[in-house]
């Protein structure tokens, strides 16, 4: 008796002495889906913010999303919407021009007195987060691109990480919007792979523009199409706002897509995978960690390359219970001999 327990354990000892193999996943590249933070934190603190996109690195963001716009006197400012009233007190400010408020028609100055008020799901009225100190002056209002970028540089520089950014040049097309988001990347020296820049755009022409122009500044970054994942006629695809766009049409414009994940299948990641092409999913708004492992785990078991999040904290839980290191399969033979042995002990004590 002793023997055989002996020869078992010293088989379990020997597999759980075995070094822990890194999870794999089926993305494209066998790396874990990156989480980005879909402008910034707001699930929780006004959305595109420096005080947002701080909280969402805190939370373990891999990379930052701010959605960029155009302002009257071609400033490009962090902003989703094309109008500020749902986000911003601009209406308390400003009596409505053109019959709005939209971006466009503001200036950068008027801009720039504007609180962003909080509007996710689980945000604070008074714009707090527990245990969270931002740690610019006024964290609340909307930055410019220049500011994002700035912000960014200096967390990475201050506490040796190597957060990404992921900027939007939003729809409709405007060629100098696209012009400046390059200008902008390029001032700030994001030019290289390490850098960590992915571009994306709901609009092909766009997308292919900003490639066009880094292309020619001899920079290099990822790019995205965006849209809704589409198979038509059998062909998959994404249609964005300028039209469809097989897949096939994207490889050399998109290193990947960006698409609706109520519209991505397993076979719409197997056939984006088989041309190079990397998914990402937006957006994933799980108002709980146990709501997240539900909503995200079937598409990172497809394999899916990343994903955007209102709710850093809740994705990066998912991600990270899928990097739980698992033994070696190499200790599984000497497990195997040490059962072989057990077997092999029983039955020569019956004969
Ligand atoms: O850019 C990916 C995702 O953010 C697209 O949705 O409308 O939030 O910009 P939207
Ligand atoms: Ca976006």
């Amino acid at each position: 008796m002793f023997k055989t327990t002996a020869f078992c354990g010293a088989a379990l000892f020997a597999l759980t002495l075995q070094p822990a193999a890194a999870a794999t996943f089926n993305t494209l590249t066998g790396a874990a889906p990156i989480v980005v933070a879909h402008r910034g934190a707001s699930g929780y603190l006004p959305e595109h913010t420096l005080g947002g996109y701080e909280l969402a690195i805190q939370m373990g963001a891999d990379y930052i999303e701010p959605d960029v716009q155009i302002t009257a006197d071609g400033q490009l400012v962090a902003m989703h919407d094309g109008s500020l009233t749902r986000t911003t007190n601009v209406e308390a400010l400003f009596t409505p021009r053109n019959g709005g408020y939209a971006v466009k028609d503001f200036t950068l100055a008027e801009i720039k007195t504007l609180t962003v008020e909080p509007t996710g799901a689980l945000a604070a009225a008074d714009s707090t987060y527990p245990g969270f100190t931002p740690s610019m002056a006024e964290p609340y209002r909307v930055p410019t691109l220049d500011e994002v970028l700035s912000f960014l540089t200096a967390y990475n520089d201050s506490h040796g990480t190597e957060i990404g950014v992921y900027p939007e040049s939003k729809t409709p097309y405007n060629q100098p919007q696209n012009i400046k988001i390059v200008e902008t990347l390029l001032a700030h020296g994001y030019d290289a792979p390490e850098d960590k820049v992915i571009l994306q755009s709901f609009v092909n022409a766009s997308l292919a523009e900003m490639h066009g122009l880094m292309d020619e500044a001899g920079a290099e970054a990822l790019y995205a199409q965006l849209g809704q994942a589409t198979n038509l006629l059998g062909q998959w695809g994404v249609t964005g706002t300028d039209g469809f766009f097989s897949l096939g049409d994207l490889v050399g414009v998109a290193d990947g897509v960006g698409v609706s994940v109520n519209s991505i299948t397993e076979e719409f990641i197997a056939a984006a995978h088989a041309l190079g092409l990397t998914v990402h999913g937006y957006t994933f708004r799980p108002l709980s960690e146990e709501a997240a492992f539900a909503q995200i785990q079937r598409y990172i078991d497809w394999g899916i390359d990343g994903f955007f999040t209102d709710y850093t904290d809740f994705g990066r839980a998912v991600v990270d219970a899928n990097m739980a290191p698992v033994p070696v399969p190499a200790a599984l033979p000497l497990l195997a001999a040490g059962l072989g042995g057990l077997a092999l002990l029983r039955r020569r004590r019956r004969a």
